[in-house]
């Protein structure tokens, strides 16, 4: 009897254990669907930044990316890298890691969640003119 009262008390944490094994892969599923269209779309049309069309994606990022050049909105909070003039590709790179969970910070990877390759591509060609 002793010896099986641990066990039991054990129990609720299989349970726990077990759903979040089930519960991660459902997670990456429902992650999943954006990805064969994403991947297949380079493939047909290789997507380009419209500088242009970026204008209006912007003022998700001016807030702490500061226009023009870098200008920190909360340098006593973190340091916010200066995105303006950097290469493109370095920008799409970048966004697309914090997309995928490659690099993780919590506001990027939530803005950068939100983007579609599009967005990406034309955020990239706004900041990398921009000097
Ligand atoms: C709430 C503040 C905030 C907003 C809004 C924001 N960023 Fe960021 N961004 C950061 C911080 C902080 C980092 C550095 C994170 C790290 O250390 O990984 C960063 C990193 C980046 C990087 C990587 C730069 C490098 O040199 O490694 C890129 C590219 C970037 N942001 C683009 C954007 C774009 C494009 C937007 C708008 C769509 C945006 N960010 C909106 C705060 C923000």
């Amino acid at each position: 009897m002793k010896l099986r009262l641990p066990l039991v008390r054990l129990a609720p944490l299989f349970v726990l254990v077990a759903t979040c094994a089930i519960a991660a892969p459902a997670k990456a599923q429902a992650a999943a669907p954006a990805a064969p269209s994403a991947a297949a779309a380079p493939a047909a049309a290789p997507i380009t930044g419209n500088v242009q069309n970026a204008r209006d994606k912007v003022s998700m990022c001016i807030g702490c990316h500061g226009i023009p050049g870098y200008k920190a909105s909360f340098p006593e909070l973190y340091h916010v890298p200066m995105i303006a003039g950097q290469n493109a590709r370095y920008i799409e790179a970048a966004l697309n890691e914090y997309k995928k969970g490659a690099r993780s910070h919590p506001t990027m990877d939530a803005i950068a969640g939100s983007l579609s390759d599009q967005d990406i591509a034309d955020l990239a060609a706004y900041y990398s003119n921009l000097k």
